[in-house]
């Protein structure tokens, strides 16, 4: 069975102060998950050490980043390498985030070259795809995600993508309180497992956890985390509350 994972983006939230509390806070929760199963906090580059020292004693939490660069050193004054996040013991990249694409102008193939740099450093990418609402009520959103796929991530052999994490994330739905319904979770699911069932074959593509992300909260958690092809979610808003989170690991399918 693939890897089911409850992922936590805290974008760019909380002072030190509020973060050593939330980390205190979901220590104090005492959440057990078990084999099959993971907790993975994507905090701030300030936090990153922190979180992993706080964390430590969980063996299902792992820590990400929520970026990084494509070179691995050099003169890029204010950016963060793989090297050094790997460096650091960080397990995690989120790459490719909704936000990162429209702010900061990434595209399909920078973000190609952002997962081979974090393969090449034992990092794993967390590669966030997703449609915008004008590509949804368009109609468009599953050849608009094959697009997203194909010019970032299926240049992977088989060995490469093996076990790796895919996050699917509609933008019409992240922040805005406006959930996908766990149905249209599912048919975004299955139809990202049949692209890459024909390109890897099927012990490959079931081998991939595709998590969904966009308001999930611990209201809709088991819902949508029930649905056969989603293996859990990457979570924005709801992970800033140490109970709210526990919960959405809790809903983790067993
Ligand atoms: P949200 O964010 O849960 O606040 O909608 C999800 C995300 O952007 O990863």
């Amino acid at each position: 069975m693939r890897k089911q994972i409850a992922a936590a983006n805290w974008k760019m939230n909380l002072n030190l102060n509020e973060a050593n509390e939330l980390l205190k806070g979901l220590i104090a929760e005492n959440v057990e998950l078990s084999s099959g199963q993971e907790a993975v906090f994507a905090v701030p580059f300030p936090y990153l050490l922190l979180a992993k020292d706080n964390l430590k004693g969980n063996k299902y939490f792992f820590i990400a980043a929520q970026n990084c660069y494509i070179k691995e050193s050099g003169a890029f004054t204010g950016e963060v390498s793989a090297p050094m996040l790997a460096s650091c013991g960080i397990e995690y990249v989120i790459i490719g985030h909704s936000e990162r694409r429209e702010y900061f102008n990434e595209n399909n193939f920078t973000l190609s070259q952002k997962i081979d740099v974090c393969l090449k450093n034992k990092l794993k990418p967390i590669f966030c795809c997703g449609e915008s609402l004008a590509i949804r009520e368009g109609g468009t959103q599953n050849d608009y995600v094959e697009t997203q796929l194909k010019e970032s991530l299926l240049h992977l052999d088989a060995t490469e993508i093996k076990g790796f994490v895919i996050a699917y994330e509609p933008i019409w739905a992240i922040g805005t309180g406006k959930t996908a319904t766990a149905g249209q979770a599912q048919e975004m699911h299955a139809h990202i497992r049949h692209i890459l069932t024909e390109k890897y074959g099927n012990d490959i593509a079931q081998s991939i956890s595709i998590l969904y992300g966009g308001s999930v909260k611990a209201a809709n958690a088991k819902e949508i985390f029930g649905k056969p092809d989603v293996d859990g979610g990457l979570v924005g808003g709801a992970s800033l509350n140490a109970s709210e989170f526990a919960e959405i690991m809790r809903s983790l399918k067993k």
